[in-house]
């Protein structure tokens, strides 16, 4: 298994990852757009063939005040074949250590559905995110989703603290 950063020639198998493991899909120029705006923050893990087996795509929220420039990520998924290896947890790790270095973002945050659990403790009990509010039907569904924020100057955890998968 090998993490590393996104490549333009990666987007067509972080795209397929995503139809197949979310329902909140995007056309490829968002993917694209991402990429370019944002090389250093998106990662994938491939599998020996070089097949995406999971990425993490995400991006800099700057606002009007400059201290609150933050990252977002937009969207985090792992085949079902390789769930439970620690894939997601290093994928995030590794993208919140370059929000904060290269771009000196305060926090990271991110929506998630009420109803997935599995994501929540990810991103509750291993990466120490707090809810920082809900919003009603966020989702096309109806579904409300969490609001979550990592506050990256406090955080303790880093890729180099936790064991590699
Ligand atoms: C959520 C998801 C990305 C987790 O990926 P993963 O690579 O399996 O996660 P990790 O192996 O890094 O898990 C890290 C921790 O998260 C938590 N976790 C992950 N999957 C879990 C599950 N099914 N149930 C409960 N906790 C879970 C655990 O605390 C886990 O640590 P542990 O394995 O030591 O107990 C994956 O299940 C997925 O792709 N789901 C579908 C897409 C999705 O929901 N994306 C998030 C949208 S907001």
């Amino acid at each position: 298994m090998n993490i590393r950063l996104a490549r333009v020639e990666d987007l067509m198998g972080m795209q397929a990852a995503n139809l197949e493991n979310l329902p909140e899909n995007y056309l490829m120029k968002f993917w694209i757009y991402h990429s370019c705006a944002w090389p250093q923050l998106s990662y994938v893990a491939e599998d020996e063939k070089g097949r995406i087996v999971g990425y993490v795509l995400a991006k800099i929220d700057e606002e009007d005040n400059a201290e609150e420039v933050h990252g977002h990520v937009n969207s985090i998924s792992v085949l079902r074949s390789h769930r439970r290896l620690g894939l997601a947890k290093k994928l995030m790790l590794l993208s919140q250590e370059a929000m904060s270095s290269i771009y000196k973002a305060r926090y990271v945050s991110l929506h998630v559905r009420k109803s997935n659990n599995a994501a929540i403790a990810l991103y509750k009990d291993t990466l120490g995110f707090d809810v920082a509010g809900v919003e009603k039907k966020y989702y096309g569904d109806g579904e409300d989703a969490l609001k979550m924020r990592l506050d990256l100057e406090s955080s303790t955890t880093s890729v180099s603290k936790s064991s590699r998968p």
